[in-house]
Parts: C-alpha cells; sequence; structure tokens
C-alpha cells in the first residue's frame, strides 16, 4: 500500500483487508482493531487499474503482470501443476506438518507472501482447519471468497514485515521476485516473520526455457529458425523487461545459496522440479504418464497466458502491438505442434527459523544494566 496510508510503527502498522464487509482484523492476534486505510469488498478496485486491456495493481510499478480474473484463473493452474509435481503444497513434509500440529497453547499461524488468488492459502487452510492463514498482496483477489481461517491483507511486503516479526509457524511465498528488487533482503525479512523452530518455504520459477536435455532453448528471432522458441522468445522480453525495471526475477538461480547464506534459517534444503509443457513426456507407467501428460497439459495453458499476461508490461517498456501478437500466435501455434519439448525449471527452498539464544547472564547483565559492584 501507499506509504502515507500507514502508520509505519512496528505495533500499530496494519495492511488492508478483505476478511469481511467493514472489519479489519490487526495481523498480529486476530482481534478487530482499526485499520488505517480498510475498504469494503465491493470497492477493491480503488488498489486496481487499467494498462493495455487488463487489470493491474494500481500501488506498485515493478510488478507489471495483470491482477485480474483472467490472470488468477491462469495461476490456479499454475498452482495444481506445483501441487500435483509436489504431490503436496510444499517440500518438507515433516518439518511443515510438525510446525502446524495443533496445540492447546495458541492457534497456529501460517503467512503466504504474494498470494495472488489466494490458492496455496486457501489450500493450506483446508488441510489445516486448526489453524489461522494469512494472504498478503497487493492486490484483491476477484475469485473466491476464503474460507473462515483465512483471509487476506493488502500490503507492498518490501515496505518492511517488522509487524509480522516472530509470528507465524510458516511463511510462504512463489513467484514474487518480480515485485522485488532484493531478493536476499525479502528471504531475511520473510524469515524474520517466522517463529523459532517454524519453517520459511520459497519457490520461484525461472523464465528460461529448457529443452529435454535440461538447456537452455535459443530464443526466436526474426523468421526464427530450428530448435529456436517464440515461447522462449517471449519469456526472455519479458525477463529483460522485469530486469530493465529493477525485478530480482532471476532469484531462483540464487534461492539455495541465499538461503544458506541466511543468519536466521538452518537446515535447509533445496530442490529442483522440471515441468513439462505439454503432454509430451513419458513415465515409466501409465499412470505417471497420465500424471505427466496432466500437468504438461495445464502448463501449456498456464504458458500461453503467461504470454498474454506480459502485453501490458511489455505494452509499457515500448514493444509494439504486431511484435506482442506474434509471440501470442507462435508460441500457440509451437504449444499446439508441440515439435519443440520444453519444461520450466522450479526452484523450492525451504529453511528452519534459528531457535531464540538462550539468554547468558553477561546478555541479562547487559540488558538490564545491573550494577554488579
Ligand atoms: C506470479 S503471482 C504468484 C501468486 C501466488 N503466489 C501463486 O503462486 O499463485 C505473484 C503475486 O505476488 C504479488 N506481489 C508481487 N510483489 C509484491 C509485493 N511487493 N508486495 C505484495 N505482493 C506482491 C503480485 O501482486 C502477484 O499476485
Amino acid at each position: 500500500m501507499d506509504n502515507n496510508n500507514f502508520d509505519d510503527s512496528k505495533s500499530t502498522r496494519t495492511s488492508s483487508s478483505m476478511s469481511g464487509e467493514t472489519t479489519v482484523y490487526s495481523s498480529m492476534d486476530g482481534t478487530p482493531a482499526p485499520s488505517l486505510y480498510s475498504y469494503h469488498s465491493s470497492d477493491g478496485t480503488a488498489m486496481l487499474r487499467d494498462v493495455a486491456g487488463r487489470v493491474l495493481n494500481a500501488k506498485n510499478d515493478l510488478y507489471l503482470l495483470p491482477a485480474d480474473e483472467g490472470e488468477h484463473s491462469r495461476l490456479d493452474k499454475q498452482h495444481l501443476v506445483n501441487l500435483l509435481a509436489m504431490g503436496r503444497l510444499y517440500i518438507a513434509e515433516h518439518e511443515v506438518q510438525e510446525a502446524l500440529a495443533p496445540t492447546t497453547e495458541r492457534t497456529k499461524m501460517v503467512l503466504d507472501l504474494g498470494t495472488g488468488g489466494g490458492n496455496w492459502a486457501i489450500g493450506m487452510a483446508l488441510e489445516f482447519p486448526h489453524s489461522q492463514v494469512i494472504g498478503v498482496d497487493l492486490a484483491p483477489s476477484t475469485l473466491r471468497p476464503p474460507p473462515p481461517n483465512c483471509r487476506f491483507e493488502f500490503d507492498d511486503f518490501t515496505l518492511g514485515l517488522e509487524h509480522y516479526y516472530s509470528t507465524f509457524d510458516v511463511v510462504h511465498s512463489r513467484s514474487v521476485a518480480n515485485g522485488v528488487k532484493d531478493f536476499e533482503w525479502f528471504i531475511n525479512e520473510a524469515a524474520k516473520c517466522v517463529r523459532p523452530g517454524g519453517v520459511l518455504l520459497i519457490t520461484e520459477g525461472n523464465l528460461e526455457m529448457q529443452n529435454e536435455n535440461k538447456v537452455g532453448i535459443e530464443p526466436a528471432f526474426g523468421e526464427g529458425g530450428p530448435g529456436q522458441s517464440w515461447l522462449a522468445r517471449a519469456c526472455f522480453e519479458a525477463y529483460n523487461s522485469m530486469k530493465l525495471r529493477g525485478s530480482a526475477v532471476d532469484s531462483g538461480t540464487l534461492l539455495e545459496r541465499w538461503f544458506r547464506a541466511c543468519p536466521e534459517v538452518e537446515d535447509v534444503k533445496y530442490t529442483e522440479i522440471y515441468v513439462p509443457i505439454g503432454p509430451w513426456e513419458r513415465g515409466r507407467t501409465p499412470e505417471e504418464t497420465q500424471k505427466k501428460e496432466l500437468i504438461g497439459t495445464l502448463m501449456r495453458q498456464n504458458m500461453k497466458e503467461f504470454v498474454r499476461s506480459c502485453r501490458p508490461m511489455l505494452t509499457t517498456s515500448g514493444y509494439p502491438p504486431t511484435l506482442l501478437d506474434r509471440f501470442v500466435r507462435e508460441t500457440d501455434r509451437e504449444l499446439d505442434e508441440l515439435k519443440l519439448h520444453m519444461y520450466v525449471k522450479w526452484h523450492h527452498a525451504c529453511g528452519r527459523r534459528i531457535a531464540a539464544p538462550e539468554q547468558s547472564f553477561s546478555d541479562y547483565e547487559n540488558d538490564n544494566d545491573v550494577d554488579m559492584s
């Protein structure tokens, strides 16, 4: 949100929320609290603007992908792809389930930064009904209301997350690097929102399309040539446009290194998953092949729609309409013909928030300025 809408002090800064018609809840404990910027679900358009025929968030010039129904429907497909490819909503099954095991002491808390249409947040709220899930985004979701233990707040998380420090048992973000300038800072900031012993999960996709040998595919220029791809070209131009604007869109490649360097997390796990674009990949059994075909079909739809979603951003960057039309046309043809077999590479990292250090006697002495003489 706009900086001016907030009291930036740690204890009172709240985000606007769509959890109810008139009430905004404080971030810390779920109790009703006055907000400096609240709105009714019907006036969410205040956060949106039209660019090149699509609806975008109105508050952040770095993130120029749409925030409309079409985009949230695309993200739902991408969510299903990840869900099927990973087998669940998160890597580190044991750590996440342990962190969210019910306890009589308090409600377990989950935070999803850059929640988009809220698909992951809603999935977690349904899987862990005793927990409270908060999804934060620049713009409201247009598709569905959240279950009672899930709510959305609207904020630009790059303005700082002090109001959330040490609050959540699990903190997650996926595909948000396009809205972040300094992703290493973001990892550290997100980690500080996790309670000691809790889990941080970050996933980023890679805009360099990969061939069957898992090597970057050459983008098509001019008339295109054998082995060149128009989808790879459209993604390459999207990447250039995001990078020129200052986005850390390529952060997936450094995710593992930054997690290991983060002083707030330990027990780091990292994995890469290659997702086929289109139903071309075969498994070892008919069931496995069917699953790969389903994943590939959803990913093909997602990528066709992604090229269309880039139009407002690429228009703003000065790309001519004829070239953008060509990206759409040639990508559709390429992904229908499936002569080129391509993958999208996903980077997944997780870590556990370091336990709070035991206070030593000398810390106590310093903190309380005790005179021992
Ligand atoms: C590609 S979408 C991914 C949405 C969701 N995480 C998913 O995987 O379906 C990225 C989302 O991050 C949000 N976002 C990007 N930068 C942000 C920021 N600085 N603060 C809050 N939300 C941000 C965007 O508004 C968008 O909804």
